[in-house]
């Protein structure tokens, strides 16, 4: 067995991705991730449904996939920092790759509203960090302003070889599956996402429906209109005025697909059902790609379903720890343990 087989997507797919033999490649082995099937859920929607697991990149999110080509190809344009708005995954993903690079890393965040996981990540990455009184909106404003005035690479998915390195995911689903899937679900936010894996499915042929969900105090594309003060317990998709918009909209279209609201406690009771039903801990952004597939499964044609799980659910230890109880803890007995247990 050869354990390292295994080289990140960009030399997976070298000959796919806009790379040269010049092109340094920065790389922490992302990609590659398990697609797992999920029985209990399955046996509920009625279909083989896989699981994506985006957790199990090198920074827990799917992020990774779009960062290694960009950081490599800002690193192949000269840059000497990158920098990036973010509800915190892509903050965590810029900080490591950029650390990798030995280059800098700037990122405006709002503040309040980032998970404590991927706080702790651009911290100990050593990202410069600019929390601001405002949303990912805001900040999403301000860093192409400072991009475009200052010497720093923007590496939200407004960079194109975000997008290219993302659509490996969409590769690699279809390397496993032996085909595409029926149905590909997902959440959308700023609507990178959506918009690479409907690249990459097209780039070879394949058309899955595209499902994307939005939280519902978080869904400018589901209702046509942006929204001032998106609110939603799924912080990494409170996002108002999504960058990729019209990617979302064209690959919902073009797919025959859909773009629908959960609410978030649809979003938190499937979070605990993938946990304790599958052993599966995603982040809640993660669980609405599986709870619109849950609320939609009527629509469901024939066929294999792919939700990806987009975040590790230890990026949000405070949404797992406020969701449970643990109580007042018992003197150090057997007998007090057992009265806990109501043994
Ligand atoms: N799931 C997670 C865990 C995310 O972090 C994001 C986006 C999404 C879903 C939505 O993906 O934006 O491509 O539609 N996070 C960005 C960030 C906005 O800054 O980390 P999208």
């Amino acid at each position: 067995m050869d354990l390292n087989r295994w080289s990140g997507v960009i030399a997976e797919y070298r000959e796919r991705l806009p790379v040269g033999p010049d092109t340094p490649i920065v790389t922490l082995l992302e990609g590659g991730t398990p697609l797992l099937e999920a029985p209990a859920l399955s046996e509920l929607v009625g279909r083989d449904v896989y699981l994506k697991l985006e957790g199990s990149n090198p920074t827990g999110s799917f992020k990774d996939r779009g960062m290694t080509l960009a950081v490599s190809k800002a690193l192949e344009d000269g840059a000497t920092a990158v920098a990036c708005a973010s509800t915190g995954n892509t903050s965590a993903s810029a900080a490591a790759y950029a650390a990798r690079a030995g280059i800098a890393a700037i990122v405006i965040l709002p503040a309040g509203m980032v998970a404590g996981g991927k706080l702790a990540q651009a911290i100990v990455h050593g990202a410069t960090i600019v929390p601001i009184d405002g949303s990912f909106d805001d900040a999403l404003s301000l860093v192409l302003e400072l991009t475009a005035t200052h010497d720093a690479a923007l590496v939200n998915s407004i960079n194109p070889y975000r997008i290219d390195g993302q659509q490996t995911a969409a590769w690699e689903v279809m390397d496993v599956l032996g085909e595409s899937p029926a149905v590909h679900a997902l959440p959308v936010g700023n609507a990178g996402n959506i918009t690479a894996y409907w690249k990459g499915y097209t780039a070879v042929e394949a058309a899955p429906q595209m499902w994307g969900f939005q939280a519902a105090g978080a869904a400018p594309i589901v209702h046509g209109a942006i929204v001032d003060d998106p609110e939603t317990i799924a912080t990494a998709i409170r996002i108002g005025n999504p960058a990729s918009w019209d990617g979302a909209t064209a690959a919902r279209d073009a797919s025959g697909g859909r773009i629908e609201v959960v609410t978030d406690e649809e979003i938190l009771d499937t979070y605990r059902f993938l946990a304790t039903a599958e052993g599966v801990f995603c982040e809640p952004a993660s669980a609405a790609a599986v709870a619109g597939v849950l609320k939609h499964r009527d629509a469901l044609p024939p066929g294999p379903v792919v939700c990806t799980l987009t975040g590790h659910g230890l990026k949000d230890p405070e949404t797992a720890v406020t969701t449970g109880q643990l109580g007042e803890p018992v003197a150090p007995r057997l007998d007090a343990v057992l009265e806990r247990l109501e043994l």
